[in-house]
């Protein structure tokens, strides 16, 4: 039996206790410390999953990230148990949960060896559509081209299309050019991977993510687009000195590659889970109540073909605690 039978619960139950602990921390304003406690949750509970996993995206490189550093080894780790890597962002959107905006996730992704591209900590130029659209767009197009296509795919008008960019100073050009195209647009201050999830599914409003954000987003992203069926398409774009030959060094030959979703999450077994902190488009946040807590996540797998939202009541254990429907 694969990974993605044996291993699923134990890897939604990763996301879960992340988002627990960093929703504790919600808008008290402090966005290092809701990241920390994140991570912290989500290495304690790795270490309990029969697998020898290595974080290949993580918290960033060895020397800045104590904890879910790249090519940290995690899991219990007997020699019977599978080699799995993983891309994690324990907490997506760091600042929507230290104000308590909507948005914030913790997310999980699990690949066989080699099954997630390892790309450094630099930022990523992403499009991402539905499965709708898949193979439509092309990064090097113009918005105006890609809004064209989407809008064909879906039998509807450019001026019905919602796309969603991140509000950066960078992406003033990009914005001009979806606007005068016609579209219309959905700004948000952080989270471009839930952007990207919704995206990819139907009745979320959002047709298309497109911008610039962080390449770790961006596995994710593919992971969990693979597993939806919709499209991507990235570039990496370097951050600081020295990017262009770690991204050698991690097997990245031409920096300026465009990668699809495949390329990025190539497989063949993946499994993406996510776990709402707070409030969101397809996933609620964290609700706290007197014995215990509930949480809302997403938990799919590629090979075995399965979407689960799930809704978890964690109870304390206390023996006159009550669940409600
Ligand atoms: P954090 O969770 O690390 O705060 O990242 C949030 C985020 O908005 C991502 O969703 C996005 O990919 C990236 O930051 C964009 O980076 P920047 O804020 O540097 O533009």
């Amino acid at each position: 039996m694969g990974m993605e039978r044996t291993l699923s619960r134990e890897f939604l139950h990763v996301v879960e206790v992340a988002a627990i602990e960093s929703a504790r921390t919600m808008g008290k304003g402090d966005r290092r410390h809701s990241d920390h406690v994140a991570t912290e949750a989500m290495r304690k509970t790795m270490d309990g999953v029969h697998m020898r996993g290595t974080i290949v995206i993580g918290e960033g490189e060895r020397d800045e990230a104590p904890m879910l550093y790249i090519g940290e080894k995690v899991g219990r780790g007997a020699d019977d148990d599978p080699e799995i890597d993983i891309a994690v962002d324990p907490l997506e959107g760091t600042n929507l949960c230290a104000t308590g905006e909507s948005n914030a996730i913790a997310t999980f992704a699990a690949a066989n060896k080699g099954g997630l591209l390892h790309a450094p900590d630099c930022y990523m130029e992403k499009i991402i559509v539905g499965p709708a659209a898949k193979g439509a767009v092309h990064l090097d197009a113009t918005p105006k081209e890609n809004l064209t296509a989407i809008a064909k795919r879906l039998h509807r008008e450019v001026k019905d299309l919602v796309v969603i960019v991140l509000e950066r100073e960078r992406h003033q050009p990009l914005i001009e050019q979806i606007r005068s195209a016609g579209a219309r647009i959905r700004l948000i201050s952080d989270g471009d991977l839930a952007a990207g999830i919704s995206a990819a599914v139907r009745g979320t409003n959002v047709h298309a993510v497109m911008g610039t954000g962080g390449a770790p987003e961006g596995v994710l992203a593919a992971a969990a687009i693979r597993c939806l069926n919709g499209g991507m398409q990235g570039r990496l774009v370097k951050t600081k000195e020295g990017q262009e030959q770690r991204m050698k060094k991690m097997g990245i030959d031409d920096p300026k590659r465009i990668f699809t979703e495949r390329d990025l999450a190539p497989g063949p077994e993946i499994v993406f889970a996510a776990s709402g902190v707070t409030d969101g488009n397809f996933m609620r946040g964290v609700r706290f109540f007197g014995h215990g807590c509930r949480t809302s996540s997403i938990i799919m797998s590629l090979q075995d073909h399965h979407v689960r939202f799930v809704d978890t009541v964690h109870l304390d254990g206390t023996p006159d605690v009550v669940v409600e429907f």
